[in-house]
């Protein structure tokens, strides 16, 4: 949520961060600005909208300058609108915030009782006006001491001041923010992607710490303004995984990247020669775990979902799932014999994150599972199993979701093995399963023909369900999340079992339901469930796996045969036409389908 840059260096610095700007914009695109240091005056251009609105607005009023900040806004006080864009500024400082400041209406009423004027609705523009005051009496550092005492909740700013032509201030409680070192420059960056274009040299800030950024070096100081040591980290540069290459949006990409990511992730996990899984330095002995909680937000929530079942089918471990906004606010039993696994593709989910920290106050165990692996929540963890899938650009996340039920699947396998809860007959069938899931995701990726004719069915509609079973429920809720977060169609994810406790009023005839039913365990019973909604007058789309005895065509509107594998596998694979699903329905109606309304990839505040 919201993006941040800033560069101090020997030239003029708006071109490159506009450049970087368009990179964060996956993290907010409802405003953007710019504000850069020319001949000692603060000047700012900013503009309601995506980037490409900036550029035009930038073109007619030029702004030069060898220091600046840049912003890209998802909104949380006020309305995206050009006076609530960042950088805000007064004629002393410029400010630019990703995060939340909770108690900006009592400071806003304290600085408007000593004369400071506000232009903005934003809980901002305190930053700026607090800074401009205690100015006035301290030094530039005893300055930002003193404001970052005085403001509550999260956030990572970027801050220029109109006396200092080379001195940026960074600063982060919460929410994420990077160093980067470049060749008589230096920045400051939301995350390494914003960065990379300039510098594979980063250095992440911790929580609490703020830094002091020239073109020749940068200093790093902890919240009582006592220098720290950090160290600088050398990112890969792999590029052409940030680009779009022939697609026409990084979703199409990202969906078709899946048989390699699965790939990738396989060969990283699995010993192909000894059948074996290489989970090295597992920090915790079998017996002191006794009990699991999966947390996450969204799509990450949904693998925790899927993971449950696969837990609670091979080990004989208790097994819970927690949404975590809601964990990081309840009265929780920590427990010690508990294994706390923290599920985020960004790394930096804010919710997913304080719980990640309470946890770790409570001294539990704690284990992400992360795309990102330089993300706070992977430092922060205990024991990190990445998902190896590559950046993923796209708001939705597709390819990140297969990687942590891939991921999450293995690591149930191995504690399941390594507690004697399956022999090893199985533990070899289901490993060696694993190296056919790429293959089969590749198949079932020519479905595409078949969803292409659907969707147009799902875009017209008032709305549409997705039911399923046992493993197909969680998959039945991210096939709703992805229709209803790219083609704004109501879209509502249901246990297949639990249609006539209610939802089944909502039936009406022509209504479009996607039912999951692979044949595996539940198989009769979802056929069952369906039946019921056909009677009611649903147009019933039915993914299913592919079977030559048993043919399933009764009343049934439209179907999709996914490759055969092992049933604990057949998420992987009816996940697929979902996706498609979603992306063609907001194709059909035109929308921005890497950058839905209203959301952003990134989600750094609560
Ligand atoms: O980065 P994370 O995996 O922690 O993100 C969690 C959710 O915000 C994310 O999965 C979101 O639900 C997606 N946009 C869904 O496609």
């Amino acid at each position: 949520m919201c993006g941040i840059i800033g560069i101090t260096s020997t030239k003029n610095v708006s071109a490159s961060i506009l450049n970087s700007l368009r990179k964060l914009e996956y993290r907010g695109y409802d405003s953007a600005g710019i504000a850069t240091l020319e001949s000692g005056i603060i000047k700012e251009v900013k503009c309601e909208g995506r980037v490409d609105a900036l550029e035009k607005n930038l073109s007619k009023q030029k702004i030069d300058g060898n220091i600046g900040i840049g912003h890209v806004r998802w909104a949380t006080h006020g309305v995206p609108s050009t006076i609530n864009a960042h950088p805000h500024s007064s004629d002393k400082v410029s400010v630019v915030h990703n995060g939340i400041i909770e108690n900006s209406t009592i400071l806003k009423k304290l600085l408007i009782k000593k004369g400071y004027e506000f232009k903005s609705q934003t809980d901002t523009e305190v930053i700026v006006h607090l800074i401009t005051d205690y100015l006035k009496k301290n030094n530039l550092k005893n300055s930002i001491i003193k404001m970052l005492n005085k403001v509550h909740g999260s956030f990572a700013l970027g801050i220029i001041f109109q006396d200092q032509p080379d001195l940026i201030v960074g600063a982060r409680r919460g929410s994420p923010l990077a160093v980067g070192y470049g060749p008589n420059e230096n920045y400051l960056g939301s995350d390494s992607y914003a960065l990379k274009s300039m510098t594979n040299k980063v250095t992440y800030l911790n929580d609490s710490e703020f830094c002091i950024v020239k073109k020749d070096g940068v200093e790093f100081f902890d919240e009582k303004g006592n220098k720290v040591n950090k160290k600088v980290l050398e990112l890969s540069k792999n590029e052409n995984q940030y680009e779009k290459g022939d697609y026409k949006h990084f979703m199409a990409k990202e969906i078709d990247e899946q048989p390699i990511t699965i790939k990738n992730c396989v060969n990283e996990y699995i010993n192909r020669i000894s059948n074996s899984l290489n989970i090295y330095n597992f920090p915790w002995k079998d017996k002191d775990i006794s009990s699991i909680l999966l947390i996450g937000c969204g799509t990450a929530y949904h693998s925790c979902l899927m993971a449950k079942y696969w837990f609670e089918q091979m080990t004989t471990l208790d097994v819970n799932v927690d949404i975590a906004s809601e964990f990081r606010y309840r009265k929780n039993r920590f427990k010690k014999d508990c294994l706390y696994i923290f599920v985020s593709q960004s790394g930096e989910t804010a919710d997913t994150y304080a719980a990640l920290d309470l946890c770790n106050k409570n001294n539990v165990k704690t284990c992400s599972i992360v795309n990102v692996v330089e993300s706070s929540i992977a430092r922060d963890s205990k024991f990190v199993l990445p998902i190896h899938c590559g950046p993923e650009i796209g708001v939705a996340s597709t390819k990140a979701f297969l990687g942590q039920m891939l991921v999450l699947y293995i690591l149930c396998l191995k504690l399941a093995y390594a507690r004697k809860d399956i022999d090893k007959k199985i533990f070899s069938f289901k490993v060696k399963s694993l190296l056919e899931l790429s293959k089969n995701v590749k198949k079932t990726l020519l479905t595409e023909d078949q969803i292409q004719l659907v969707c147009k069915s799902f875009v017209d509609a008032k709305g549409s369900m997705f039911l399923g079973r046992g493993f197909s429920y969680p998959i039945a809720l991210e096939g709703a999340l992805k229709l209803k977060e790219l083609a704004y169609v109501h879209a509502e994810g249901y246990p297949a079992g639990e249609m006539k406790h209610g939802p089944l009023a909502l039936i009406e005839d022509g209504m479009p339901v996607v039912v999951l039913a692979p044949r595996d365990e539940y198989f009769k019973k979802t056929i069952s469930n369906m039946q019921e909604v056909i009677a009611r007058g649903a147009k019933v789309l039915l993914i299913t796996n592919k079977n030559k005895d048993e043919v399933v065509h009764e009343n049934i509107w439209q179907s999709i045969e996914v490759e055969n594998i092992n049933d604990d596998l057949l998420p992987f694979l009816i996940t697929i036409p979902l996706q498609k699903l979603a992306y063609h329905s907001a194709l059909n109606k035109g929308y921005d389908i890497d950058k839905p309304r209203n959301l952003a990839k990134s989600v750094t505040v609560e």
